[in-house]
């Protein structure tokens, strides 16, 4: 979609992005151009103006996009269950922890916290480390509302957690929200996309990848560059691996669970995917135009799953499995769920099956979303894997 067919954003939304903008120019002019990915840093998470940082509304029906927690209290309920497995398994005597990272509107918290407590499985204490303030006080108010006798067990952090965790860490699209870097491949050889100022407008241009930057890309595309096409463009994400590490350490025993879209690293970096997977979000619209009103839109990046396993096992974890949305829901047993839930009038059943659709089939969120685990000092096999397992694809 073009940026001219695109919503136009209200005045006040309008005087954020300028403000956003008048930071980028600033930065630009200072040393030149930016890489891509402190560009999306920027759009995404400067203070105050940032997508993430600035109080719009992102998620659910009035916002940019719906994630799966937003759609259906399903999803949660189903993770909640596979954090009441590893509960079950973690030593005696230990504080019960779960720590999400990333959590958008509170939904998935307010809704794993409601199934754990009819499950009589409460954690003793809920950890929610978010970057953005704006969120952090939209979870504080949501969870304080649906929650109150547990609201004083959870803790919003800035930062990991300094003293590691029993328990399960979890995040669902956060490593999607990740910076990334953008490159081209001209020649047989890599070069880092970059952005710059033309009479004031934001560009991208394109110079010769940095040789520690291409040596790290290089080590992880599926083919030697020499075997892509001209022009083959995607992207990767430099902060994942020391990221992913911060959060291993963060886990002395128990279960780090990511949920995103994504694929393994044959399918990311297929010499067909020549454009990338990078898409911009605005008012339920996808598009690729990155510099569509900066700040008010999200930009975001496909996850490439052979990159996080490689980082956990690098940060002492083994990976526990690795498979789609819809096996890992069904797995956690999201019929069982739904079978108990059809008391409810035609039009709730109809929302319902409209969410188990939406959440399950292929060409929805069932094949694109796949679920991958890691667990230090567990001796379980995770419940959420055992219909199919695709670790073998990694
Ligand atoms: C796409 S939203 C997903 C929100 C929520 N998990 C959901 O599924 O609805 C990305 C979230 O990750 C947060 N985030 C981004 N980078 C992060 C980081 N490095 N550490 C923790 N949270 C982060 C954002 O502020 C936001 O809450």
């Amino acid at each position: 979609m073009s940026a001219a067919r695109l919503p136009v954003p209200v005045a006040d939304a309008q005087v954020l992005s300028q403000a956003l903008c008048a930071a980028l120019r600033k930065e630009i002019r200072a040393i030149g151009e930016l890489s891509f990915a402190r560009y999306m840093e920027i759009a995404l998470y400067e203070p105050g103006l940032g997508y993430y940082s600035a109080g719009s509304r992102k998620f659910g029906e009035h916002g940019d996009f719906v994630t799966a927690p937003e759609i259906s209290p399903l999803f949660s309920r189903c993770l909640a269950r596979q954090c009441a497995q590893v509960f079950g398994a973690i030593g005696d005597g230990e504080q019960r922890t779960i720590l999400e990272l990333g959590a958008g509107s509170g939904a998935m918290a307010a809704d794993i916290l409601a199934e754990l407590s009819a499950m009589d499985c409460l954690p003793d204490r809920y950890l929610i480390l978010e970057v953005s303030a704006d969120l952090r006080n939209r979870q504080q108010a949501r969870l304080a509302d649906d929650m109150p006798g547990y609201f004083p067990s959870i803790e919003w952090l800035v930062d990991f957690p300094a003293i590691p965790i029993h328990g399960c860490i979890v995040a669902n699209e956060v490593l999607d929200a990740l910076p990334v870097e953008r490159f081209v491949i001209a020649d047989g050889r890599l070069q880092q996309v970059m952005v710059g100022l033309e009479d004031e407008l934001f560009c991208l241009r394109s110079r010769e990848m940095p040789a520690e930057l291409a040596s790290q890309l290089s080590g992880r595309l599926a083919l030697p560059v020499a075997n892509y096409p001209p022009g083959y463009t995607s992207e990767f994400c430099p902060a994942l691996d020391p990221w992913v590490a911060s959060i291993a350490a963060c886990l002395a025993e128990g279960m780090l669970l990511f949920t995103d879209y994504g694929f393994n690293r044959a399918d990311y970096y297929h010499p067909d995917r020549a454009g990338g997977t990078l898409m911009c979000h605005y008012r339920h619209r996808a598009h690729a135009e990155v510099f569509f009103w900066p700040g008010l839109q999200d930009i975001t990046a496909w996850v490439e799953f052979s990159a996080v396993a490689e980082a956990a096992a690098d940060g002492g974890l083994e990976l526990a499995g690795f498979t789609t949305q819809a096996h890992w829901l069904l797995s956690l047993g999201l019929d069982e769920l739904v079978a108990q839930s059809v008391a409810g009038d035609q039009k709730e059943q109809l929302e319902l099956a409209q969410q188990i659709k939406t959440l399950t089939l292929p060409g929805e969120m069932g094949e694109r979303f796949k679920a991958i685990a890691f667990t230090r000092g567990l001796d379980i096999a995770l419940r959420g894997f055992a219909m199919r397992d695709f670790s073998d694809r990694l």
